[in-house]
């Protein structure tokens, strides 16, 4: 097992199935721009392969399926259930929920526990300026089909003072009388946002979230787990919420994800450019391809960051949220 001088190891792999995505969110390309799909993609056996090498040889037991949009991907209906079937605690999917409805089915009978849906408001129209596309009763039933099948949601929202701040409480609301986790993401420094004025204009942070949170609800922070990006809070006979703090309370120190992008590249920092390919190792046989992956791995490992989130022009949607 690669550990490095902080005791951090790779622990959580999140797979981006495919850099398409049907939205084009004004946080994530700029101006309504969908961003093409990545060139060479590598194909749902491709994935799979390199999902059971990293498993067996990097100690990954989470898995997070994404993207783009991992629905989107026609690679998604074989690789869901394919990893539901290697030896790992955990596996999620995060989507925007668009194609839920249609893929629920497929989805329950998989065996999926848990599902994240990015959502950052319930106004119909304000989701049409946020998103550039969708339809936010589509995702509405989506998450309903989730939630009846019994499986665990969690909703997560961008807070952005010239978009959608008034929509927190609301969020908090039908999440909270759905038994949904609500999670907010504060504002990353990434993609085109990283040299752009709109990031500080936008950005509603941490302190910000829990004084609105603050004139409704009393709460208090409760446990999260030593690898968590969120730090959580209850409300009291309500519920919980959680806030991806990145900003405000860096997990740098106690960062376990990886990330394998659709063209085949290990990214060990989401807020670093820096690459290692893998889509060579693939066509050698398992051992091969295992002995040359460590190199790989003690590469990503390094690109970490000591303490703070400092953001790059990478987008997420590249890199696989
Ligand atoms: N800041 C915060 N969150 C972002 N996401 C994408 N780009 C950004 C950004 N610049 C989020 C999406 C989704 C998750 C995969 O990443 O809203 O919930």
């Amino acid at each position: 097992m690669i550990v490095d001088a902080q005791g951090r190891r790779f622990r959580n792999l999140r797979v981006s199935l495919t850099a398409a995505c049907n939205y084009a969110c004004t946080y994530c390309v700029p101006d309504g721009k969908r961003l093409q799909a990545a060139v060479a993609e590598l194909g749902a056996s491709e994935l799979l392969r390199a999902v059971r090498l990293l498993v067996e040889s990097a100690g990954i037991d989470k898995l997070r399926i994404t993207g783009g949009e991992p629905l989107l991907s026609p690679k998604f209906d074989e690789f869901l259930p394919a990893v539901m079937r290697l030896p790992l605690k955990d596996v999620s999917v995060t989507t925007n929920g668009q194609f839920l409805p249609k893929k629920a089915d497929l989805i329950v009978a998989s065996g999926l526990k848990r599902i994240n849906v990015s959502l950052d408001t319930l106004n119909a129209l304000r989701f049409r300026s946020i998103a550039k596309s969708g339809d936010l009763a589509t995702v509405l039933d989506g998450i309903d089909r989730m939630l009846r099948a019994g499986l665990n949601v969690k909703v997560n929202m961008v807070p952005m003072k010239s978009a959608n701040v008034d929509q927190i409480l609301p969020m908090l609301d039908y999440c909270l009388e759905r038994g949904i986790e609500l999670r907010f993401i504060e504002l990353m420094n990434m993609g085109h946002l990283k040299y752009s004025a709109a990031y500080q204009r936008d950005f509603f942070g941490m302190d910000d979230i829990l004084a609105l949170i603050g004139r409704r609800y009393e709460f208090a922070r409760t446990d999260a787990a030593y690898d968590s990006t969120s730090v959580r809070y209850e409300i009291p006979g309500e519920g919980t919420f959680g806030i991806i703090a990145n900003e405000s309370e860096p997990f740098c120190a106690s960062c376990t994800r990886l990330r394998l992008s659709s063209n085949g590249y290990l990214y060990g920092c989401l807020s670093s450019t820096k690459r290692h390919p893998i889509a060579d190792l693939l066509q050698l046989p398992d051992d091969q391809a295992k002995t040359l992956l460590q190199t790989r791995l003690m590469g990503a490992l390094g690109d970490k960051q000591t303490v703070q989130f400092k953001g790059e022009v990478t987008v997420m949607k590249f890199i696989g949220g």
